[in-house]
């Protein structure tokens, strides 16, 4: 058979090489640990903590938008870069929620989900040789993106000790001058850290004074827990420097609709809009007016951060009384937590994919490692259960999963 193809895939990728990489990566190794699990175990019941995903549907009033609206002849067409009712929806939402100003027709555009956002990004800013600064440990897409585009990545780590927020003063002069983008995230995954004003106001100086677009990924916003996570934009003079990126994802259980909108600098907009119009034709049109819908009705959310902060109590309970060192999160449905150095048992941890590993084979619970700035695990607790009598039944079985070692920090 001709290896043509394999042949003429782009540098980006690989190359000839293409495919053909022999190291494992970390997502692999979990989905492989959890076969062997399952077949060493058979029948046995292995608890998904490492998932990213709401568990439940979306509220019935969100989903009967979509029948009626998918019912109607003229929802049928192309949306191109998306209808003004959703456009009126996000600025309202803006407005209500955050108390920000958006122009309707300028400051806002639909996006089939955040990810492609976030991908599409470095198409408006990125020439080879400029930089993009992200956060470590982090959602990678835009640095992705950057690379692909012949530009550079430079990770800010975020460290406990910083409270989860990147020190932008230890980006070295040289990259600051030649960076575009400045990637954030909060409530941010995976730390569950939220930012404070205080934050935003240090990061619309930084991209002042080094002329950086503000990527403000604000895909968690909504998944608060007593202290409010405020938008990036409600800071003054941010519209001139960025762009704030929400997603209907986690806020209203609509991940598998891929509905999002970017807003804010103006001409950011307009360039992501550009982008867009040469990747997709828009999102179906009774998917926006369902979005615009729940936009329009905000207390949905509260009966979905109920649960989370229920459960992230418990699990944060449960690792406390085993010697971890954990706090509930302020944001987002994420515990990240330093891993112990071993156990009482003589097992040792080199780092976080060795502790996962260890979980999953050896008490059928799966997570994610993060062993970028320093060695954590992320459990999320967005693991199904029937109803609140089953999930008592889960956490009583992390639980004694959990503690049937003895773990050595
Ligand atoms: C930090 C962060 N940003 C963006 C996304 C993508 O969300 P969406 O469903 O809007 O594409 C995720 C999804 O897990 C995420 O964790």
């Amino acid at each position: 058979m001709s290896e043509f193809i394999q042949n003429i895939i782009a540098e980006r990728l690989g190359g000839k090489m293409f495919g053909k990489d022999t190291k494992i990566y970390k997502f692999e190794k979990i989905k492989r640990a959890k076969r062997a699990a399952l077949e060493a175990n058979p029948g046995a019941e292995l608890i998904d903590m490492g998932v990213g995903e709401p568990d439940d549907m979306a509220d019935a009033s969100i989903v009967n938008v979509l029948k009626v609206e998918a019912e109607k002849k003229e929802n049928r067409f192309y949306s191109d870069n998306g209808i003004q009712e959703f456009k009126d929806a996000a600025a309202e939402y803006m407005k209500k929620r955050f108390g920000v100003d958006i122009d309707p027709i300028t400051e806002v555009n639909h996006s089939i989900g955040s990810k492609p956002a976030l991908a599409m990004i470095p198409f408006c800013l990125i020439n080879p040789g400029d930089y993009a600064l992200m956060t470590v440990p982090g959602y990678p897409v835009t640095g992705t993106i950057t690379k692909y585009l012949g530009g550079e990545v430079y990770n800010m780590p975020l460290l406990k000790e910083n409270n989860f927020l990147p020190d932008l003063h230890a980006v070295p002069e040289e990259v600051a001058k030649k960076a575009k983008i400045l990637y954030i995230n909060y409530p941010n995954n995976p730390t569950g850290a939220i930012a404070p004003v205080s934050f935003f106001e240090k990061v619309v100086a930084f991209a002042k004074k080094y002329n950086i677009a503000v990527i403000h990924d604000a895909a968690y916003i909504e998944l608060t827990y007593g202290e409010k996570q405020e938008s990036f934009l409600s800071v003054p003079g941010a519209k001139e420097v960025g762009i704030e990126i929400h997603s209907l994802s986690k806020s209203f259980n609509m991940t598998g609709w891929r509905m999002a909108f970017v807003c804010g600098n103006e001409v950011l907009v307009k360039a992501f809009a550009t982008v867009k119009d040469n990747n997709d034709s828009g999102q179906f049109i009774p998917i926006q007016k369902a979005a615009a819908y729940a936009l329009r009705n905000p207390q949905i959310i509260s009966g979905i951060t109920t649960k989370y902060q229920r459960r992230l109590k418990r699990v944060a309970d449960i690792l406390r009384k085993n010697g971890f060192f954990v706090n509930e999160p302020k944001g987002t449905f994420y515990l990240y937590f330093e891993i112990p150095k071993g156990t009482k048992s003589g097992r040792k941890f080199q780092n976080a994919e060795e502790f996962c590993d260890f979980l999953i084979r050896e008490k059928l619970i799966s997570s994610v490692p993060w062993d970028d700035a320093g060695h954590f695990l992320r459990f999320t607790v967005t693991f199904e259960a029937k109803d609140l009598q089953d999930e008592e039944r889960i956490l009583n079985e992390i639980e004694k999963r959990l503690s049937s070692e003895e773990y050595i920090f």
